[in-house]
């Protein structure tokens, strides 16, 4: 069932999404060779707890055999999303995807973004700027009397044309007193398809776009979701909602 929201909850959810935004902000900030990924995770969750929010992902149950350990999702290139916070150290030339949920007065907020760790290739940074921009593309269609399948068709038509693919196992989804609401928000498919877009609705938009296949696997950790040819991918998110026909970006600073 998709949930509409009133003027309030939308009111929270901003809220929650502003902590999100400021926090990838943070993030990205600190990025560099050297860092490893649990040391940005940290200070994350120190941001978000400082201002009155709650790690999102942090015990997360829904997909791993475990539950997710950390406060960020830490995926470094052939990584799509989910990767588990650790020791590992970020090294020039990479790409690492930054996705982080915060809970805040029972409202979620979630939002990812693709950094580049010191100077990397034209070509993630071409896969960079690409899935960045299908994310938009995806928005701009995000609007009242369109329908869900319009955003994944305008996403893939994006993405397709530069001859990079879309990850179809992965998709968005609504967002509001629960992280992952109905409806899921496919990445590619046929305008014209899915539930009607209405106003009040709050939905998170997250192409995950890969240089070569669209396939991926799970790693033995449960979590981390990796390309099959283990070539880069990059995640671009933001919780968008429906007002005035119009979409409103969330996850902003
Ligand atoms: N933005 C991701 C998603 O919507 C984050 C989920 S990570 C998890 O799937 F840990 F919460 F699973
Ligand atoms: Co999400």
């Amino acid at each position: 069932m998709i949930l509409i929201k009133s003027k309030t909850e939308i009111d929270f959810i901003r809220a929650s999404n502003k902590i999100v935004a400021e926090t990838l902000k943070l993030v990205k900030h600190h990025t560099k060779p050297g860092v490893s990924t649990l040391e940005l995770d940290q200070i994350a969750e120190d941001w978000i707890r400082s201002n009155g929010g709650v790690p999102a992902f942090k015990g997360y149950k829904q997909y791993g055999t475990i539950d997710f350990p950390g406060t960020i999702c830490a995926s470094i290139d052939e990584e799509v999303v989910h990767g588990i916070p650790g020791n590992r150290i970020l090294k020039e030339g990479e790409i690492f995807s930054v996705d982080i949920g915060v809970l805040k007065n029972n409202y979620y907020g979630d939002a990812a973004i693709s950094i580049a760790v010191g100077e990397i290739s034209e070509e993630k940074k071409l896969l960079m700027k690409v899935t960045e921009e299908s994310l938009y593309k995806g928005i701009e269609v995000a609007v009242a009397n369109n329908r869900i399948g319009d955003i994944g068709a305008a996403v893939q038509q994006y993405v397709e044309s530069f001859g990079f693919s879309v990850v179809r196992d992965l998709c968005g989804h609504g967002v509001g007193r629960k992280l992952h609401e109905d409806p899921q928000i496919p990445n590619y498919g046929k305008k014209g398809t899915g539930a009607l877009i209405k106003n009040g609705m709050t939905i998170a938009i997250e192409p995950m776009v890969n240089i070569g296949t669209y396939k991926v696997n799970v790693a033995d950790d449960g979590w981390t979701v990796y390309t099959a040819d283990r070539m880069p991918s990059a995640h671009f998110e933001h919780t968008i909602a429906i007002i005035n026909g119009k979409p409103e970006i969330l996850s902003v600073s």
